[in-house]
């Protein structure tokens, strides 16, 4: 799967990497060869993801943005470009995780929700494109094992994940022809910030949330990021249009 020269003098971009699955995959990708471009909201985190990019003898450009924003999605992909040159993976990781009761839900979260998880990679891909296709490169969109199976109290983010699954076979379905691939990682529960979410929703029904809890417990950061990384490189080049679940048998039944 990945070696240490994989990504050699090649160009990563990847969102949601101060923290959790988006930083493990940045240096997941780092330690391949890549050179970086880590994108983010949170400067504090991201900072410190680079300092431990720079440590492993690539370059890194940080850009320290609110990708709701479709021009913020357009900068980030050109400045990458700009600074590096060329631009050989997309990787789509940032997300918001906003648990509720639906009736609770207000529209500025409704509308984050579908901005940052689904509006974004689109725009960010849309961006990408023409250098992906110069460079033969490839988009993976982090869904979740939510994409594939209706989550109380999560009403928003199960509907962009699930379009942003689709989104992926249909721009896979759109670029058979060309030298670009786009493919999807599922995972289910990963111990991250994100997760601690669900811990905070008042007054659960809980036998609702023991049909989402992981029979087999959590799955590794290191795993998921592992494969993410993985499918942005050459080494993947049989994958397009897939969806990857990771979720310790979360999906099958
Ligand atoms: N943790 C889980 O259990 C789990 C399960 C399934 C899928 N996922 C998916 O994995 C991916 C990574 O999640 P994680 O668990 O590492 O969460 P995380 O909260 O640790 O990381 C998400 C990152 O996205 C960034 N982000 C949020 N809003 C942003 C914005 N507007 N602009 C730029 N950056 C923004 C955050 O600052 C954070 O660094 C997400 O796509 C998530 O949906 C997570």
């Amino acid at each position: 799967m990945l070696n240490p020269s994989n990504m050699n003098g090649k160009v990563a971009l990847v969102t949601g990497a101060a923290a959790g699955l988006g930083k493990a995959t940045a240096l997941t990708l780092a330690r391949a060869g890549a050179n970086l471009c880590i994108v983010d909201i949170n400067p504090e985190a991201l900072e410190q993801t680079a300092s431990e990019i720079r440590a492993l003898g690539v370059e890194v450009l940080v850009q320290a943005v609110n990708l709701a924003s479709a021009d913020n999605c357009r900068s980030a992909v050109a400045a990458a470009i700009k600074h590096f040159g060329r631009l050989d993976a997309l990787c789509n990781v940032a997300a918001v995780f906003m648990p509720t009761h639906s009736t609770e839900m207000s529209d500025e979260d409704w509308n984050t929700t579908l901005a940052v998880n689904l509006s974004a990679p689109f725009h960010l891909i849309q961006a990408a494109i023409p250098q992906l296709l110069e460079h033969h490169g490839a988009v993976v969109n982090v869904t979740s094992c939510a994409a594939h199976m209706g989550q109380a109290y999560l009403a928003a983010y199960s509907s962009t994940k699930a379009a942003l699954t689709h989104l992926t076979k249909s721009l896979a379905m759109e670029y058979m022809h060309q030298p670009i691939r786009f493919n999807a990682v599922a995972p289910g529960g990963m111990m991250t910030a994100l997760a601690a979410g669900l811990r905070e929703l008042p007054n659960p029904d809980t036998s609702l949330l023991s049909r989402i809890s992981p029979l087999r417990g959590l799955v590794e950061i290191d795993d998921v990021a592992q494969m993410v990384a993985f499918l942005a490189t050459d080494a993947a080049r049989g994958y397009h249009g897939a969806v990857i679940n990771i979720d310790n048998g979360i999906t099958a039944g």
